[in-house]
């Protein structure tokens, strides 16, 4: 057990945890004293240095491989997470494929709704019943700015974080009773791979902080979302977006 271990022998499973945010959220959740489990579609070096630096903080680290689209892949993946699931889940996994509306492909489209959407049944909902069962737990999924405002370019990407947020809620409303918290962190433009093709000029007048963000601001805030100061904080979206919406 590491010396500043808040949430000792508990466990939280990102879900697209092994680059990028998912990545940084997997780091300072074992950082807080979770055991991760993390998963991606394919083994390799990401996955691998992940393992080190999750048992680096002390914790124990698992990698589960599959694609969100495959929705017998994640049963298969997840039989043994459903009857105890973690005490931490978070719907991480995204991809945008940006084109204007009127030309817009059906791939585009369905790649980003199968991924965002579609993933996010595909894993989440098999791990519900167990967490209402224990009555304890949070849910965090990452949703967008673009799902908040709608961004040009992005009608596929933005209607896939919206609705991740109307779910978020709803959900919130089915399983609050249960002691089970679900809430959503919409970033705003954050230097990863997702966005490493995006021109900074012209997306830094947007941002008051003239700033991109970095993963580990984002997973600053699913740390607080999974810890003990958010235990009220329930069915809320939480910007970290260094002022893009405000
Ligand atoms: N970067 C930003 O500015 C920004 C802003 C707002 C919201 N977000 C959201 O934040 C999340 C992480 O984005 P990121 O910037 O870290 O992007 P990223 O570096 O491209 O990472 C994408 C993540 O999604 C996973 N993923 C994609 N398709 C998948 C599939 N079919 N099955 C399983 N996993 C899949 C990837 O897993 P693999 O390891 O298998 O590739 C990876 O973990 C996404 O939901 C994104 O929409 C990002």
């Amino acid at each position: 057990m590491t010396k500043d271990n808040n949430y000792a022998c508990r466990t939280a499973l990102i879900i697209g945890g092994c680059r990028g945010i998912g990545r940084a959220i997997a780091i300072r959740l074992a950082k807080d004293g979770f055991d991760i489990i993390a998963t991606a579609r394919n083994s390799g070096t990401h996955s691998e240095n992940l393992n080190n630096e999750i048992c680096a903080c002390g914790r124990k680290f698992t990698l589960l491989t599959f694609d969100v689209r495959d929705r017998d892949a994640t049963a298969a993946a997840f039989a043994p997470l459903t009857e105890n699931p973690p005490d931490v889940v978070v719907y991480n996994s995204g991809i945008a494929k940006d084109n204007l509306f009127v030309f817009m492909t059906p791939e585009e489209w369905d790649d980003v709704m199968d991924t965002n959407i579609d993933g996010f049944y595909h894993t989440v909902q098999p791990l519900i019943f167990g967490m209402m069962a224990r009555k304890s737990g949070r849910i965090i999924i990452i949703s967008s700015a673009s799902g908040q405002t709608g961004q040009a370019g992005q009608v596929n990407y933005s209607a896939s974080k919206a609705a991740l947020i109307g779910a978020a809620k709803a959900l919130a409303r089915e399983i609050g009773k249960k002691g089970i918290l679900v809430n959503v962190v919409a970033p705003g433009f954050i230097a990863t791979e997702m966005t490493e093709h995006i021109p900074t000029d012209k997306v830094l007048p947007l941002i008051p902080l003239n700033r991109a963000g970095a993963p580990e601001e984002v997973a600053g805030a699913v740390s607080f979302l999974c810890g003990p100061d958010s235990s009220y904080i329930h069915g809320q979206v939480i910007p970290v977006n260094g002022g893009l919406v405000i």
